[in-house]
């Protein structure tokens, strides 16, 4: 009988676990459910038997890829999929998919709650700062920068676009201004949100040049990973420069320095929070299933990443 595993350190709500055990059992296959793992050997151990994995960030590494002697398709249910050993996967002709898109709303309002909290100094009584007609700029367009996009014009910000796929694209549309460049992008907005995938081209990439162009003042906003941050180069913006500010959903290595140094002026997330909530986690949980059961029905390769 196919077997499909549901791996998940922080695990899915109920809902969205039951949500993928109908499409499963309906499919005909076994459900099976390890959460809130300690050891990433458990996790191999579970794989041993599977046909089909689905996972949120847990790290589908070379050492779980080959444990899978059964594993024909990997599914992140999510966007991200830095966490998936994706050339292990292909040398087994495992077919690596993402589910985009599902939980972009969840991530674009947790970026823009914590902009509020931060220009509203943690809610601590003292007087803050509006959003309305501050300069947005946003690295990168996709389902997540779009999102953000929407609901910063909402708020009455300025929307700046720089799409690293499309530089092509600028001027004026719906609102938005698509600028030619990283550098023109940060060096005309107050506010940036960075929204690119992690990978070997962006790792480290947001660096000092970019940062220190940033006008007064600045406040970067991550809602990606932290990986795509040059941390050396983040803590010497903020030694010389008072009126930066950092925003990251999951802190940074460098999280103890920043917290001693300059209170104030960040905030973290102690887990990665943007897809937890019970919308996101039951769309992305839901379309994972689903992706599944149309890979082994039809052949659907529609969401492959390992193409
Ligand atoms: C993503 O890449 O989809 C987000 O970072 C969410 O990751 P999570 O499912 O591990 O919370």
């Amino acid at each position: 009988m196919t077997k499909v595993l549901v791996a998940t350190v922080k695990p899915f709500i109920p809902d969205a676990v039951e949500g993928i055990k109908k499409i499963v059992s309906e499919a005909g296959y076994e459900f099976s459910l390890l959460e809130k793992y300690a050891d990433q050997a458990e996790l191999i151990a579970a794989v041993a038997d599977a046909d089909a994995m689905i996972i949120r960030s847990d790290k589908a590494t070379r050492e779980v890829i080959q444990a899978g002697k059964n594993l024909k398709v990997i599914v992140r249910a999510g966007s991200g999929y830095d966490n998936i050993d994706l050339e292990a996967a292909s040398e087994k002709s495992i077919v690596a998919m993402n589910t985009p898109g599902q939980n972009s709303n969840a991530v674009a309002e947790l970026a823009m709650g914590m902009m509020v909290y931060l220009a509203r100094n943690g809610y601590n009584g003292k007087a803050g700062t509006e959003l309305k007609e501050k300069k947005l700029g946003i690295h990168a367009y996709g389902n997540v920068g779009k999102r953000i996009a929407n609901i910063a014009k909402g708020f009455g910000m300025q929307v700046l676009v720089f799409r690293p796929t499309r530089p092509e694209e600028v001027g004026e549309k719906d609102g938005i201004t698509f600028v030619g460049s990283a550098e023109e992008l940060y060096s005309t907005c107050n506010y940036i949100s960075v929204n690119i995938p992690a990978n070997e081209q962006t790792k480290k990439s947001i660096n000092y040049e970019l940062l220190a162009s940033m006008p007064q003042p600045a406040t970067l906003v991550n809602a990606a990973r932290k990986e795509i941050i040059n941390e050396d180069d983040l803590l010497r913006v903020f030694e010389e420069r008072e009126d930066f500010a950092y925003i990251s959903d999951i802190a940074p290595d460098c999280k103890d320095t920043i917290a001693e140094k300059y209170p104030g002026r960040y905030f973290f997330t102690p887990k990665k929070m943007g897809a937890q909530t019970a919308e996101a986690n039951i769309n992305a949980g839901v379309a994972a299933a689903t992706q599944i059961r149309d890979y082994f029905e039809t052949g659907d390769t529609t969401f492959q990443v390992n193409k």
